[in-house]
């Protein structure tokens, strides 16, 4: 059965054109009477501009249809002076009860302040499928493990797969206007994979990134942070550089296979974090080998070398090599994930000591 909470409900995105409170709570909307799915009402105007009341009434019929009245009689009639009076009281309430919430929520730190004291990390590569979403997701869950507070940015507009792989299946919440970043396994997610409808194409979704990622570390509740890794797009596109700009303090990690031609390409990532002043932290060559787990034998499938050249090249380290393997995590485990490595695990430990090593650089070195 239809409600007079349902239908002032359904009108509280409209309203009052110089109040600017919704009429719902100007109590402009009075006399509702129901029979059935008819549905009468009265409604307050402030102004008796003919073309303001015809489109509130075109608007409210059409909510209180949309909330399930079939038909809608709207009686229209001025403000008395008391009325006005009333009103403009509510404002000044409204208005006053506002300042005192904004005072709590309002200090929450810009993480891109470099004062924040906020380390990012830029995970890059020169292709797709080398393992950067990969690597991105286990040194975030790694750098958590070691008790650093993480988040981790997916902004990888060609395939948003963070969420996927680390087996994330809700969505931020919205509270007080505030995004809350999705929580696993002591990482804050953030996909825009979250926000961009998933068959838009790529073509938009690099300006829609640009303005969102900007507005994101504003809008996102990260709370306290040590480091927000960032899962960039493969290549040297707009996207990555817009990031590179837009975060002239970030260091960066170069993701390649030991394959010659997949280094090749990942060196132009790496001319480019170079050319954007970003400090490379370090080279992470995936997929580096098969180690047969009968005999502990190496093999090594994709070629050898790729990793150690490129850093070389680049004058940075080689953080780790990782073996080829996927996780031996199975779906019914509590917190399954398609691609985070068990903390105890051959590569679960490889990843530990590249978030080792990170911390050691960018801490320990005091090169904050
Ligand atoms: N070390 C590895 N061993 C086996 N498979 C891997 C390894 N690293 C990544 N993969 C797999 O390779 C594919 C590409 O990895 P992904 O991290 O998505 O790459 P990128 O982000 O560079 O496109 C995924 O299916 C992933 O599970
Ligand atoms: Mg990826």
């Amino acid at each position: 059965m239809l409600t007079k909470e349902q239908l002032l409900a359904s009108v509280s995105p409209l309203k009052d054109l110089e109040f600017g409170l919704s009429l719902a709570d100007l109590n402009f909307i009075r006399d509702i009477m129901i029979k059935e799915q008819h549905v009468s009402a009265t409604v307050l105007l402030s102004s008796d501009n003919e073309s303001y009341k015809q489109q509130l009434q075109a608007q409210i019929v059409e909510a209180f249809k949309q909330a399930g009245a079939t038909d809608v009689h709207l009686r229209f009639r001025l403000l008395s002076d008391f009325e006005r009076n009333e009103a403009a009281r509510k404002v000044q309430e409204s208005a006053s009860a506002h300042e005192q919430n904004e005072q709590p929520s309002e200090p929450s730190v810009n993480v891109l302040d470099p004062q924040s004291g906020v380390r990012f990390i830029a995970i890059a590569s020169g292709k797709g499928g080398v393992g950067k979403s990969t690597v991105t997701v286990n040194l975030a869950v790694a750098l958590a493990r070691l008790g650093k507070k993480v988040g981790l940015v997916d902004a990888d507009i060609y395939g948003f797969s963070v969420p996927d792989m680390m087996g994330i299946e809700e969505r931020p919440q919205l509270v007080d206007n505030r995004i809350i970043p999705v929580e696993r396994f002591g990482v804050k997610v953030i996909s825009m994979g979250f926000f961009v409808e998933e068959n838009t194409p790529v073509i938009w979704r690099g300006p829609m990134l640009g303005k969102m990622l900007r507005n994101f570390f504003n809008e996102v509740e990260w709370g306290e942070l040590d480091y927000i890794l960032l899962d960039l797009p493969p290549g040297t596109g707009d996207v990555a550089l817009d990031v590179h700009q837009m975060i002239p303090h970030s260091k960066e990690i170069i993701v390649t296979t030991p394959h010659a031609t997949a280094a090749f390409v990942a060196a132009r990532a790496g001319a480019m974090a170079i050319h954007t002043e970003h400090e490379i932290i370090g080279v992470v060559e995936n997929m580096s080998y098969y180690a047969c787990s009968k005999c502990g034998n190496k093999d090594y499938v994709f070629g050898r070398g790729g990793g150690g050249k490129l850093a070389e090249e680049l004058h940075t380290k080689l953080l780790a090599q990782i073996p080829l393997g996927v996780p031996d995590n199975h779906v019914a485990e509590p917190d399954y994930s398609p691609s985070v490595y068990k903390a105890d695990t051959e590569t679960g430990l490889i990843y530990r000591d590249m978030a080792e090593q990170v911390i050691q650089q960018l801490e320990e070195k005091g090169s904050a």
